[in-house]
């Protein structure tokens, strides 16, 4: 097996496999390019049919084992194969790398929030004027009229209101794609709004077996409500009076880019005989074989949501081996980072050539008043319309499990833990930690509690969710919840009553940090700050699918049109719906001057005008923000954009150690700069010894003439200083270079101070009106 190419996919087995599939896996067979010998489409598929047939019996056994042949994201195709057969192919002149492929799992983890980053009129979107403005980006870019948006996810419900296309443009001329209608006795149909749907299962069918029609439907159809939800978000029409279960959060109902058009791509699945909530699976060569459709068909914008739990290198993300490609079609792509936070390091979709985005709240809050038996009353978050008409007892869960359930998760109200004697009638108390927290509420109705309360234990911090429980309930921080414990504890008679909640409008502190957002060192490269940029994930109002309940538990019968999430799920499209209006005011940028200009005009800074803070109240700093919150409307002018062509990322690859990424396009050079000299618009930098010093590049995409003046905040104890320290610019496009210089006046002393670890400061280029602000990240390690 050669050692070159860039090239992918996952060892992850969060879901058992069947034994029958052992034997034959599923592997990717990678070929060589060669630049000017470009065959046509067919013949490529017949050339990987030929090498296929070269290991196989017969020709029907070739054709019965392919399951895709990629011809726009890699050369390449998918097959089952036997170890043997793999290892045949993978000696054969042409072919740079064969792998085995595995099933991995995604996280899944809008009314308010294009107010809030100003975007929309409406009630407190002033109350920043920094997110002001954004009605004039929405009229500039026609609201994102013939910019088409690609959405890798689990489907669409194309009877949503939000997917009507009404007022919507015609389908665009460049438009390639197609629209399968499915297997469905209720069949998919496109408009103007959806003007493509595809789906992929053949790799989900090789790891699950055959699809359970009660579970999934073999259309791009969403039964599971997460794609309905990303997909309306990014370009969902206008919707008026839209409003979550129980009235929550009613409002306009409206997609980033409400006349952008959308291609609906579905490659994630149900996983067999598990309730939605747990997630739905992803296989990488679905994955692969929806990118190569969304290249060729012609997306601008691709958003995926889709996240693994664990840092997976470059060359084993399909994601990041599809992204890589779609960025030569300039493609802007959009991933979630994750949801694995607060612990650090757990960040996913970590490419530099992808716009990864982490998640905060938005000023909206659903506060329901909790009153305890000694009259103290806490404000918890709950989008439960119900409540209680009185005091009831008050227990912790530890208090009233059912005999042997183990110490370290009884506080924690998982499935079958309570005892009905002791819980019948009273409110519990859970915390947070193992288990779904909608399925503790379960739990708690299941053993005839009355109403439940759900605790942040302190590693969540004081973050809490508007969740639709099945029970009058009530979400609090880890202080309250610790404060609820100790009069528990402390009084011979506990009580409490849940009242039904209330909307808020312009709360402070926001945004915040939201805790499980995936948070920094990139450990895939710790020169490349991830995430990129942080937009709303906190419940995120937007449509949902008619085949799931808002809980996502089979057991709840409720159906609604739109729902409250909350994940980087949701706080991915926000930020590709920004790109495509971008794309609309811009069409000549590249995808990397798109993701620039978002980033160098985002802001660290919340609506009390102190820096974004983290969920548990502590500064946050570009570890958990990256370059800080999306400013869609400062992002149409930046002024200067850092670019970066698909060489450049070639050159990337060479100095991170893969070899040749790029067969045909680039030989990788003898000598290669470090990492941090990609031209990336954050930075994040070694200090070995007291000074390092970096290169970049900026674009003059700003008036002809201009002057641009460095400022620098550097971190306590250290220097930032530029060279030149002045840009003139004469024409549009015309590029500048310059080098950062980092200087510590005593590393020694910088290495105390910081423990070792990390200081954080920014530079500025300025016209004094446009400022292009990038974070820079020193490790003192
Ligand atoms: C299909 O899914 C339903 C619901 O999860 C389950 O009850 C049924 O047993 C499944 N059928 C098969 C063949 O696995
Ligand atoms: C707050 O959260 C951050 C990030 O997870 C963590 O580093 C810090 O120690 C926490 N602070 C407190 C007081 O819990
Ligand atoms: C609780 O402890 C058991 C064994 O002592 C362990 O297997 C389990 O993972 C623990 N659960 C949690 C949520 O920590
Ligand atoms: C960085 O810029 C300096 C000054 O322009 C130049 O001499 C040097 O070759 C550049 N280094 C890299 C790695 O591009
Ligand atoms: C740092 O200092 C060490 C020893 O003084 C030297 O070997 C090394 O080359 C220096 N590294 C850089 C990046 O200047």
């Amino acid at each position: 097996m050669k050692n070159n190419i860039l090239l992918l996919v996952l060892f992850l087995f969060l879901v058992p496999l069947p034994a029958s599939c052992v034997e034959k896996q599923v592997y990717i067979v990678h070929f060589r390019e060669h630049e000017g010998t470009k065959l046509p489409l067919h013949e490529i598929e017949e050339t990987h049919y030929s090498y296929l047939s070269s290991v196989k019996e017969t020709e029907e056994e070739a054709r019965a084992s392919l399951l895709y042949s990629y011809k726009h994201s890699i050369n390449g195709f998918s097959a089952v194969l036997t170890p043997d057969e793999a290892s045949k192919l993978s000696e054969m002149e042409d072919v740079a790398l064969v792998y085995k492929s595995e099933p991995r799992k995604y996280s899944t983890q809008t009314t308010r929030s294009w107010e809030f980053v100003g975007l929309e009129e409406g009630e407190g979107s002033n109350f920043n004027p920094h997110f002001a403005m954004g009605k004039d980006l929405l009229v500039k870019a026609g609201y994102g009229k013939d910019v088409i948006v690609g959405l890798l996810d689990s489907g669409v419900w194309p009877e949503s209101k939000s997917f009507s296309d009404e007022n919507m443009g015609p389908i665009p001329k460049s438009w390639k794609g197609i629209c399968q209608s499915g297997v469905d006795a209720n069949p998919f149909r496109c408009n103007k709004k959806i003007i493509g749907a595809r789906y992929y299962l053949k790799g989900y069918e090789h790891f699950y077996g055959a699809l359970n029609a009660t579970e999934d439907c073999r259309s791009p159809r969403d039964l599971d409500g997460h794609g309905t939800h990303t997909a309306s978000t990014v370009a969902g029409n206008r919707v008026h009076g839209a409003a979550a279960y129980g009235g929550f959060g009613r409002g306009t109902a409206t997609g980033g880019a409400p006349l952008a058009h959308l291609a609906i791509y579905k490659a994630c699945w149900a996983i067999p005989n598990q309730e939605k909530i747990n997630g739905n699976t992803c296989v990488d060569v679905d994955m692969l074989a929806a990118i190569d459709d969304a290249i060729a068909d012609g997306v601008h914008v691709l958003s995926i949501s889709i996240g693994l739990s664990e840092p997976t290198p470059y060359t084993k993300d399909g994601i990041a081996v599809g992204a890589y490609n779609a960025i030569k079609k300039n493609i802007v792509v959009v991933c979630a980072a994750g949801n694995q936070g607060p612990d650090p390091s757990k960040l996913s979709n970590t490419a530099p050539w992808i716009l990864t985005v982490g998640a905060s709240t938005l000023d909206r809050k659903f506060f329901g008043s909790l009153v305890l038996g000694n009259g103290k009353e806490i404000k918890g978050e709950t989008a439960t319309p119900s409540s209680l008409d009185k005091m009831y007892p008050l227990v912790y869960a530890s208090d009233v499990v059912q005999p042997g359930v183990a110490a370290n998760v009884s506080s924690q109200c998982l499935p079958s833990s309570l005892s009905p004697v002791k819980v019948k009638g009273k409110i519990v108390l859970c915390m947070r930690g193992a288990g779904l927290r909608i399925g503790k509420g379960l739990e708690v109705k299941r053993a005839g509690g009355v109403g439940f309360i759900l605790g942040n234990s302190p590693e969540n911090g004081e973050g809490t969710s508007a969740d639709a429980h099945v029970l009058p309930a009530s979400a609090v921080g880890s202080k309250d919840a610790i404060e609820i414990l100790k009069y528990i504890k402390s009084s011979r008679n506990p009580k409490a009553t849940i009242g039904r909640p209330t909307t808020v409008l312009g709360y402070k502190p926001a945004p915040e940090m939201a805790s499980f957002s995936s948070r920094g060192p990139n450990v895939i490269d710790t020169n490349i700050l991830k995430p990129d940029i942080i937009a709303p994930g906190v419940n995120v109002l937007a449509a949902w699918s008619g085949g799931s309940p808002p809980s996502k538990l089979s057991v709840d019968p409720r159906r609604v049109e739109y729902n409250l999430l909350s994940g980087t799920s949701m706080a991915c499209p926000h930020v590709a719906a920004a790109a495509a209006l971008l794309r609309a005011i811009h069409p000549g940028w590249s995808s990397a001057a798109i993701r620039s200009a978002l980033m160098t005009s985002a802001w660290m800074r919340n609506n009390m005008g102190q820096t974004i803070k983290d969920a548990n109240g502590t500064e946050a700093d570009p570890f958990q923000f990256g370059s800080g919150h999306f400013r869609p409307a400062k992002a149409a002018d930046p002024g200067l954009v850092y670019d970066a062509s698909r060489k450049d990322y070639d050159l990337y690859l060479c100095s991170y150690g893969i070899s040749d990424p790029d067969p045909g396009f680039i030989k990788c050079p003898k000598t290669l700069p470090p990492t941090y000299n990609l031209n990336y618009p954050s930075v994040a930098i070694p200090l070995p010894n007291d000074t390092i010093t970096i290169n970049r590049t900026v674009t003059n995409v700003g008036p002809g003439k201009n002057v641009y003046f460095f400022t620098s905040k550097p971190p306590t104890g250290f220097s930032v200083e530029a060279s030149p320290s002045v840009l003139f610019f004469d024409s549009v496009g015309q590029k500048r270079s310059f080098t950062i210089t980092v200087r510590a006046r005593d590393v020694q002393e910088a290495k105390q101070t910081y423990k070792g670890g990390y200081a954080f400061g920014w530079y500025t280029w300025t016209d004094s009106h446009r400022y292009v602000r990038s974070p820079i990240v020193i490790s003192l390690a």
